[in-house]
């Protein structure tokens, strides 16, 4: 059967924004539950400052506590060369950069221009390939910004063309705040098929506006087969006001199956580690209160 990768983001993604503290045995076992769903690729952490993303900052401890599974592939987020130096000392398999399609997105989440982030990318890139990392290039905003507005289509072209350039492996495109609805990923897809090719990206979606699962079901179709996806539907970026949960996995695995693909998830497993995060979450509600 033709399948479709998952990457599970909830230990990042679906962290990043969480304002109650959790500890790293908690996020261990999270990602150790995550393992045994059988996605294809777990993003574990980020070594972005601490500063910018406090729940974050102990990324070395969670990439050291984790049982690998094998053939899973774990990576991390990595926006400048110091936390590509912390990555290097952990165990990965691959890197996620960052870039925006935006200005306003960019200098928000990042401090810098389009043009800096790029530059700063760029020794990132080349230094991880040199380690023999996989190297993942996100844009965020590719339909619209919380900042700047609609976004067209050659804006992220663009984007694309430099990402590739500067030498990643695979692009992942961020519907950072679930703008999209089913038509725009058409749009998009159309706009950017002189550089890149669905089957060659990762589509990472927003829920904001209950319409994730319709437009992962119309990237099928056009024939992505790589998505993002965080159990619960848990996450959210904390410098894109309005960007609630990410497209939840469970939902994910149930349309992935319906359009007559297979995703290799087991989807029990999805749902109860999903549940599991709830109740941790839950009850530090509960001792916090
Ligand atoms: P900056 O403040 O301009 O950095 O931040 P700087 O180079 O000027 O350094 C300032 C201080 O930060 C220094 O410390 C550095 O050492 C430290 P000080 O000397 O003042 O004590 N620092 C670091 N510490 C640890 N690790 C590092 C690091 N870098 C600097 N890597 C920076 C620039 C890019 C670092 C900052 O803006 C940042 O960390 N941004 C990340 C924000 C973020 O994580 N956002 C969420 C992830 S992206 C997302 O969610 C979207 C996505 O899901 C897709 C989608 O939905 O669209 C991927
Ligand atoms: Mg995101």
């Amino acid at each position: 059967m033709k399948s479709i990768r998952i990457t599970e983001v909830a230990p990042r993604d679906g962290l990043q924004n969480e304002p109650r503290r959790i500890s790293a045995e908690t996020k261990i076992a999270f990602v150790d539950r995550l393992s045994a769903t059988g996605v294809s690729e777990i993003e574990v952490t980020s070594f972005v400052s601490a500063r910018w993303v406090p729940q974050l900052g102990d990324a070395t401890a969670v990439l050291a506590g984790i049982h690998r599974r094998p053939g899973t592939i774990y990576s991390a987020l990595v926006p400048n060369e110091q936390g590509l130096d912390r990555a290097l000392e952990c165990t990965l398999d691959k890197i996620a950069v960052f870039a925006a399609a935006t200005e306003g997105f960019s200098q928000r989440n990042t401090n810098g221009s389009i043009e800096q982030v790029l530059s700063r990318l760029a020794p990132v890139i080349a230094r991880a390939r040199e380690a023999g990392l996989i190297v993942r290039g996100y844009i965020s905003c590719v339909i619209h910004c919380p900042f700047d507005g609609a976004v067209q289509p050659e804006q992220v072209r663009t984007l694309c063309a430099r990402l590739i350039d500067l030498g990643v492996h695979e692009l992942d495109l961020g519907d950072t705040i679930g703008a999209a609805d089913a038509d725009a990923i058409s749009r998009l897809y159309e706009g950017i098929s002189a550089t890149v090719a669905p089957g060659a990206t990762t589509l990472h979606l927003h829920d904001t506006q209950g319409r994730a699962i319709s437009c992962a079901m119309r990237a099928i179709e056009i024939g992505v087969r790589s998505f993002d996806a965080s159990v619960g539907g848990l996450g959210g970026c904390p410098y894109a006001p309005g960007a609630p949960g990410n497209l939840a996995t469970e939902s994910l695995v149930r349309a992935i199956t319906t359009c007559g693909f297979e995703s290799g998830v087991d989807g029990d497993a999805v749902d109860q580690a999903g549940r599991w995060m709830r109740q941790q979450l839950a009850e530090l509600s509960g001792a916090s209160s």
